[in-house]
């Protein structure tokens, strides 16, 4: 039985040891102490995912399909899930453009909001890898339609929440359960939104601004409970970035565009490679000590 401890913490906690390499100080002492040692930048091996399997949900365009182009560029083999029966002529250029990489990009079909689907699916995937999921990008989302929150229709407002709070929760959950039984110490990255956060300046998109708090609180629970796993989950915020997802309103009024970009102090919206490097962080090693942080990045909207 667990039990409480004078100062309220649960006992028995199970400890991580931190972990040790030659890296920083130690590679330079190490370089000190042997002058022979050929020393080489180690920042970029920090960031690698030689031999790693990554799935990302929403990976036919937009956010998902330049996620798993980084963790292909990193190295790793990439699963790319979405709703089209096949996927569209930008994902098959990036499964080319990874194979000349020297890594894979394979597509595979799924609803994310169907919770024993999408489990099967990461199963198999599992399967085909030596039971071994590395990284687990939940980047499917949708954002519902624009309408007062005083007459939202039920249907819609369901929906958004079926897609970005239950699809990213059973997306992250069947690749939780096949780290955790792999015994993999592995990055799980929900994609949440600016809009957890602050609301967008007129805009009534309500169950999108709720179900991304939703996604930043998940992440911080499943955080909590994978921690002493090894598992760390994190989620990542950005802000107003030109996809399939914004042209949708950015189309139809040539004047958002500008408006969008007021409310940030860089003055402009954001492009979907300035995701990158963040992803890279979170997927890899270099963020090792960091889990149940909601990581923004929105061009400085949030500050005002
Ligand atoms: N573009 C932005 O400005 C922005 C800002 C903050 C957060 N986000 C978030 O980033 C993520 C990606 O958005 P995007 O801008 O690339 O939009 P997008 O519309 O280009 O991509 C979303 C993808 O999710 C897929 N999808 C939708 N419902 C699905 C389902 N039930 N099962 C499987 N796949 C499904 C879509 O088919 C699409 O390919 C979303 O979660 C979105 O909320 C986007």
């Amino acid at each position: 039985m667990v039990g409480i401890t004078a100062l309220g913490v649960r006992n028995p906690v199970k400890l991580a040891g931190v972990p040790s390499k030659e890296i920083g100080l130690n590679d330079v002492l190490k370089a000190e102490s042997d002058p022979t040692y050929v020393v080489k930048p180690k920042i970029y091996d920090e960031f690698a995912l030689p031999n790693q399997v990554a799935v990302v949900t929403g990976g036919d365009g937009g956010l998902g399909l330049e996620f798993a182009i980084v963790l292909c560029e990193l190295g790793a083999k990439v699963y790319g899930i979405d709703l089209p029966e096949e996927p569209g002529a930008d994902f098959i250029a990036a499964t080319r453009y990874a194979k000349k990489l020297g890594t894979s990009l394979h597509y595979r079909s799924s609803d994310v909001t169907n919770q024993k689907g999408i489990s099967d699916l990461i199963s198999q995937i599992a399967a085909e890898n030596d039971d071994q999921i590395h990284v687990c990008v939940a980047a499917a989302g949708i954002l519902g339609i624009e309408e007062s929150c005083t007459t939202y229709p039920s249907e819609m407002f369901k929906k958004v929440l079926d897609v970005n709070c239950n699809g990213v929760f059973f997306s992250a959950q069947a690749c939780a359960k096949q780290m955790k039984a792999a015994g993999i110490f592995g990055s799980i990255i929900l994609i949440a939104s600016m809009s957890a956060t602050v609301v967008n300046r007129e805009m009534n998109w309500i169950p999108y601004n709720t179900s991304k708090s939703a996604v930043v609180q998940m992440a911080r629970s499943m955080a909590a409970e994978l921690g002493p796993d090894g598992i760390r989950v994190n989620s990542l915020s950005p802000g107003h970035i030109r996809t399939k997802m914004t042209a949708a309103v950015l189309d139809v009024d040539p004047e958002m565009e500008s408006f969008w970009a007021s409310l940030n102090p860089m003055g402009r919206i954001g492009a979907v490679h300035e995701l990158r490097g963040v992803i890279a962080w979170l997927a890899s090693g270099a963020s090792s000590f960091c889990t149940g942080s909601d990581i923004l990045v929105s061009g400085g909207h949030t500050i005002w």
